[in-house]
């Protein structure tokens, strides 16, 4: 029904990121939603693969919320608070959320993609232009990393690296597995947030009206609001955009895209949108049954997990097809659904943007090869631990003019796959 793995070589390099990020648990989440679409399984919960009761279940939090004992929002609880959006739910969670319905305004979200992916991005496009390898793995992560330190009001003067560090950090410290962190793991958290936390009191502080933080705080938002949401924002912003775009510049050269006069045809916006379908960076999300309830055929009792696996949930027939919409249940469900949907997603958007059509402009002139990829193994958000790019033109003789990776085959001998 809903396999692992598809036919055409984008879907076949997706299931190997997500096999090669959770071995195990991909096979067992794969043999449950292959029969029915939704399913207990003993020890882990209702696993829902469909993207209908998706939408159901993230559209109703008075019988599936994600607050309350052994909810995923509980989880941080401790690390950053009370009230950071992700662990609320009702009244409390509508307002503050009402409070930040101006934190990515469109002009927000522009100032801090220019200032953020401005620089970057160009520098890559030279790179290339000069016949260079760019990682777009690691492109990825500068981008999304400096747009945070950007959001929360890092000094531009601090380098990516120490932003990137505190991701990996916290990323290291979360499994499938994982219901709570112990107070050791609490405070390591806590220590590997400060450096956004700091920043983000700093510019509360100094009030300015140029800085996302000096806003909140000229709109009543209190400093510990502030300073849990910035840590929010963080975890969320990071790793979420930094996977994606690796993984949307793969298909794009799985689908041949990536070939002189080839990318013309395609709107950025719908690449971009198709790209995240059909990625799904945020593989699952969980609620907590509130009470008794049945959901898609299966009873369930309360207190019990909905594994809500939105990766399944996305997938459909044909593989990645920029400009066939995602329509109905399937609108937009990468970002979730209902009053937890994605706060960041216009800043992730622009972001993704200003990558993809970077990639895109120089495919067009030159046409740009994958030279070389590998599946980052063992991590929290499926990815790719490295994915270069290069002009067509560049390389061994042998490889002149070549065509991507469509089988996934690497085109360069160094290089490496999963
Ligand atoms: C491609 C990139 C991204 C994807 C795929 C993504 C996906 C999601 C999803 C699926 C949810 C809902 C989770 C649930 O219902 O349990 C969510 C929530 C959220 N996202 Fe994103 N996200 C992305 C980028 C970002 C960025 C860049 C930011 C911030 C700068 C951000 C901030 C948030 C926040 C704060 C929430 C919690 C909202 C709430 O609970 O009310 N996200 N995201």
């Amino acid at each position: 029904m809903r396999a692992l793995a598809g036919a055409d070589p984008g879907s076949r390099w997706e299931s190997r990121l997500i096999r090669s990020a959770h071995p195990v648990v991909a096979r067992v989440v794969d043999a449950a939603v292959s029969g029915r679409a939704v399913v207990r399984v003993p020890g882990v919960g209702v696993l829902v693969a469909d993207p209908a009761v998706a939408r159901t279940v993230l559209t109703d939090p008075d019988r599936f919320a994600k607050n309350g004992p052994g909810s995923s929002g509980a989880l941080w609880t401790p690390v950053l608070g009370e009230r950071v959006l992700l662990n609320m739910e009702g009244h409390e969670h509508h307002a503050l959320r009402r409070s930040l319905s101006d934190l990515f305004s469109s002009r927000v979200v522009r100032e801090v993609c220019d200032a953020a992916a401005g620089p970057l991005v160009q520098a890559a496009a030279a790179s290339l232009r000069r016949g260079e390898d760019v990682d777009v793995v690691r492109l990825a992560r500068e981008v999304s990393s400096a747009a945070i330190g950007v959001v929360v009001g890092l000094d531009r003067d601090t380098p990516p690296a120490v932003l990137l560090r505190a991701s990996d950090a916290i990323e290291s410290m979360v499994s499938w597995r994982t219901r709570s962190f112990d107070d050791a793991a609490v405070a390591r958290a806590r220590s590997a947030l400060a450096v956004v936390q700091d920043a983000a009191e700093s510019a509360h502080a100094a009030r300015a009206s140029d800085t996302v933080m000096g806003r909140l705080a000229r709109q009543g938002v209190s400093l510990d609001d502030a300073r849990s949401l910035a840590a929010a924002l963080f975890l969320t912003g990071t790793g979420t955009v930094s996977c994606a775009l690796p993984r949307i510049a793969g298909q794009l050269a799985d689908a041949g895209l990536l070939t002189p006069g080839g990318p013309s045809s395609c709107d950025v916006d719908d690449v971009v949108a198709e790209g995240l379908r059909m990625t799904t960076p945020s593989l699952a999300t969980l609620r907590r049954c509130v009470r008794a309830t049945e959901l898609g055929g299966v009873r369930m009792g309360a207190d019990e997990r909905v594994v809500v696996l939105l990766w399944w949930a996305t997938r459909r027939d044909g593989g990645f097809e920029p400009g066939r919409p995602a329509t109905g249940d399937l609108r937009h469900l990468w970002f979730g659904a209902g009053s937890h949907f994605c706060l960041g997603a216009p800043l992730a958007l622009a972001e993704l943007r200003a990558m993809t059509s970077m990639l895109l402009d120089v495919a067009g002139e030159e046409g740009l090869v994958v030279s070389s990829r590998r599946a980052a193994r063992r991590v929290l958000v499926p990815r790719y631990a490295e994915l270069t790019v290069r002009t067509q033109g560049v390389g061994e003789p042998g490889e002149r003019h070549g065509h991507g990776t469509g089988d996934g085959r690497p085109l360069h001998p160094a290089s490496r796959s999963a």
